[in-house]
């Protein structure tokens, strides 16, 4: 009898803590009303807004993914700002060779651009195109050299229909133009990483 009764407790030791609490998802994240499953999505060229994708998961944690062309845009400067003019003026969507699992199982998507020509870059475009972010969160952050969001954040609206748009964060990252490429270290970085945890609280993480 005293064996059963031990053996019942050592039991409900064993097992009830395991009952108590559900697993959080594979990759679950926690912001202030609870857990979140968060992808952050980003196109780059030369690591700013990649920086600032960076900072984002550091303080929300989530899954990061590069946008990247089957076709790469070309190396010169002069040369990607007269393509990215001719996909706009044709509608043309790049082909994306990145392609992301299971778009379903997330919650919160944050979506990181460079401005280019005033616009949403063309592969931000192929990716809001062809993933249904509806019934999701969608989270817009961009560098740009210092002349804005442009038209991006209209486009996203379009693109993005069904979709709950948070506040948009923006920065100035590089000038390429003017051959400033990466800026985002030192002081610098210390002082956008404080301007992106705000964001992030304005927005509810
Ligand atoms: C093709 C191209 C077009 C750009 N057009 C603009 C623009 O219209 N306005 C602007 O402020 N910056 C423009 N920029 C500068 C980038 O937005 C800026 O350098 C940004 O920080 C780059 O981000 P990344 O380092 O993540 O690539 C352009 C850059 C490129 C490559």
């Amino acid at each position: 009898m005293k064996k059963t009764i031990l053996a019942g407790i050592l039991i409900m030791v064993l097992v009830l803590p395991g009952c108590s609490e559900a697993e959080p998802p594979a990759s679950g994240l926690v912001d202030s009303n609870g857990k979140k499953n968060i992808l952050i999505v980003y196109l780059t060229r030369t690591k700013n807004t990649e920086a600032v994708a960076k900072m984002i998961q550091q303080q929300v944690g989530g899954k990061l993914v590069s946008l990247e062309l089957q076709n790469p845009y070309p190396e010169n400067y002069q040369a990607i700002v007269q393509q990215v003019q001719n996909e706009n003026e044709t509608g043309y969507l790049p082909p994306l060779k990145t392609n992301i699992d299971s778009i379903n199982t997330y919650d919160v998507v944050f979506v990181g651009f460079p401005t280019w020509g005033m616009r949403l870059p063309p592969p931000m475009k192929t990716f809001l195109n062809q993933y249904d972010l509806s019934g999701k969160t969608v989270a817009p952050f961009n560098t740009n050299a210092g002349y804005g969001l442009g038209s991006s954040l209209e486009t996203i609206e379009q693109l993005c229909p069904n979709s709950s748009i948070t506040e948009a964060f923006s920065v100035r990252g590089g000038i390429e133009r003017d051959g400033i490429l990466f800026v985002m270290e030192g002081d610098r970085a210390v002082q956008v990483k404080e301007e992106v945890d705000s964001w992030l609280q304005r927005i509810g993480f």
